[in-house]
């Protein structure tokens, strides 16, 4: 992840437009495709989104380098569309209850197209983010943006140049380390390895 951009270079558009089109083609349940993708590549967008979302206490540093971003885009779920699609004929849960989805795949479709972003980003030698927005702020964004109320944020994508000058930081996370195979995977049962 990279988390400072390079403010003076934005993405070309057919760069963008291409991965944009690679992010509608992730796969989905029932081939719903239920997701849209905001994209917010004017510096007014832009402001729109950080005016919304800025809260005393949050890393200034963080914001400084992510806000930097030429490009947001924001990942929004649409439970509705599954709920639709499901009700159709060849799949037949018309009583459209979300109690037939103990996994709600409209984010995990989601989150395989915020997925495709990350690697269009990475064999493009760009810098991406997936960040969260809290959940306190969803209806203040969702309102400045115009989203529909039926639509969830499932988190944000900033794009752009990585920082030539000033790079990335290390993430204190990354202390944690990577559990790797012989933790996570797990053959014929749990327990054995
Ligand atoms: C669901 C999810 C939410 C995340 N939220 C944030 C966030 O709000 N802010 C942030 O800086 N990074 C966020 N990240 C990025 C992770 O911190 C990052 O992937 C992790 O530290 C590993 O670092 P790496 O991807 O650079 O290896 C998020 C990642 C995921 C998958």
């Amino acid at each position: 992840m990279c988390r400072r951009f390079d403010a003076t270079r934005p993405v070309a558009d057919e760069v963008l437009d291409d991965m944009l089109d690679l992010a509608t083609r992730a796969p989905s349940a029932g081939h719903t495709q239920g997701w849209e993708l905001l994209v917010l590549s004017a510096q007014a967008e832009r402001r729109v989104f950080w005016d919304a979302t800025r809260t005393d206490g949050y890393p200034d540093r963080w914001l400084e380098g992510v806000s930097a971003a030429p490009v947001l885009v924001l990942a929004l779920s649409d439970p509705t569309a599954y709920l639709d699609r499901y009700a159709e004929p060849d799949k037949g849960w018309r009583d459209r209850s979300t109690e037939r989805w103990p996994i709600p795949y409209w984010d995990t479709d989601t989150a395989m197209s915020v997925m495709i972003l990350l690697l269009a980003a990475q064999e493009r030698a760009l810098g991406a983010l997936f960040f969260g927005v809290p959940g306190a702020l969803h209806d203040r964004v969702k309102e400045v943006l115009a989203i529909p109320d039926r639509l969830r944020i499932v988190g944000v994508v900033a794009l752009g140049h990585p920082d030539p000058v000033r790079p990335t930081p290390r993430s204190p996370s990354l202390r944690r380390g990577r559990r790797g195979v012989e933790r996570m995977v797990h053959r014929g049962r749990f327990g054995r390895h």
